[in-house]
């Protein structure tokens, strides 16, 4: 099965970006950890980044037929992109939304998510893991539909 983990805005600065809230690690750091996690469970995984919100609306539309999940962190985008929840509803490829820092706990205008009901789930607080976390959730529930 294959696998698209889509980075958002400002994910390419990991590990030098607020460290007090997103950790140390970089987004390389983090991507090749979800890799190895996914070569480990015989899922092939692919990732993307991007600061722009037509370049990630236009890579989910892409994402039609050619892979068969995706893991979503839209980083800012989640708390303000209609675009980015229809392209979500548009490609029709179960995703999974995924956020390093625990958006509830933090400001208001956070608690908001646009994407995630256009998504299977949401993980969130976890740090790094929240990428394992939903690696994990998503191929369970790839596996599930396959057999049915
Ligand atoms: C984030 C949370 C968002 O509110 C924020 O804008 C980000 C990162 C997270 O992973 O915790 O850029 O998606």
């Amino acid at each position: 099965m294959k696998i698209l983990v889509i980075n958002g805005p400002n994910l390419n600065l990991l590990g030098k970006r607020e460290p007090d809230v997103y950790g140390s690690k970089s987004l390389d750091d983090i991507m090749a950890e979800v890799k190895k996690r996914g070569k480990a469970m015989g899922l092939r995984v692919e990732c993307f980044q991007s600061n722009e919100e037509g370049v990630l609306v236009t890579r989910i539309g892409e994402c039609m037929g050619k892979y068969d999940g995706i893991i979503i962190n839209p980083a800012a985008y989640t708390h303000t992109s209609v675009a980015l929840r229809d392209a979500i509803l548009a490609c029709r490829v179960p995703c999974v939304e995924v956020h390093l820092s625990n958006i509830y706990s933090r400001e208001e205008f956070r608690h908001k998510s646009l994407t995630a009901a256009a998504c299977i789930g949401q993980i969130s607080g976890f740090g790094g893991m929240s990428y394992m976390l939903a690696l994990e959730g998503l191929a369970s529930t790839l596996q599930s539909a396959k057999k049915k």
